[in-house]
């Protein structure tokens, strides 16, 4: 892939939390993982797992313990009709590192993000979960902490960037979200810092 191709994607990447009702290939839901697996790693401990859920029932039980959209509270509540068609837990496994460094989690995260657009779908990372329930539910052992997880479908919106120095999204009057970004010159320290 050119370089190009790939800064493309990196601005064209937007959370999105409605999503088509469609089953995705368990070939493309490995290549996902493959992707995460491939992020870099503090000290190359990889104490990352992955548990993908695209069992209809498990989905069911799962969504009323993810939260969406705080800043546009309901609207971005996805419908039944518009609910993810899987979700990749994040898992720390105990075992592979006493102190876990978070910045694997942010480098696997948007490793995956980004490969969504390669297979035309998008997501949402979720870290405000009831982490308890999802564990009763799944069964998932103790040796593993519940990060967050990622909800990933065909995308039924495509939110907008916006050049901006706010941290809230918004919907417009046709209900298109809105997502604003600090402006360049805003983060840009250049040599010296004031
Ligand atoms: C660590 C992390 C946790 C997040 N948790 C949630 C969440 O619980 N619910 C949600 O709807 N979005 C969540 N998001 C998505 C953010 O709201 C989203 O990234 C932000 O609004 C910027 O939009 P963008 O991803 O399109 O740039 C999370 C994002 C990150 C990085």
């Amino acid at each position: 892939m050119k370089q190009r191709n790939l800064l493309f994607l990196i601005f064209k990447r937007r959370t999105v939390r409605l999503f088509k009702p469609k089953k995705v290939p368990l070939r493309v839901i490995k290549k996902l993982i493959d992707s995460a697996r491939c992020a870099p790693s503090a000290a190359n401990l990889q104490f990352l797992e992955y548990l993908v859920i695209d069992n209809q029932k498990l989905r069911e039980k799962i969504f009323p313990y993810t939260r969406w959209g705080g800043y546009v509270y309901p609207k971005r509540v996805p419908p039944p009709e518009n609910r993810p068609s899987l979700y990749i837990i994040l898992l720390i496994n105990k075992e592979k590192s006493k102190k876990p460094d978070l910045r694997d989690i942010g480098a696997a995260a948007e490793n995956i993000l980004l490969s969504l657009l390669c297979f035309g779908l998008g997501g949402c990372w979720i870290a405000s979960i009831d982490r308890r329930m999802i564990r009763k539910i799944l069964n998932i052992p103790k040796k593993y902490i519940i990060d967050s997880l990622i909800a990933v479908g065909i995308p039924a919106e495509f939110p907008l960037l916006e050049n901006r120095d706010s941290v809230r999204y918004w919907l417009d009057k046709q209900e298109r979200l809105h997502v604003p970004k600090r402006p360049l010159e805003k983060i840009f320290h250049y040599n010296t810092i004031k």
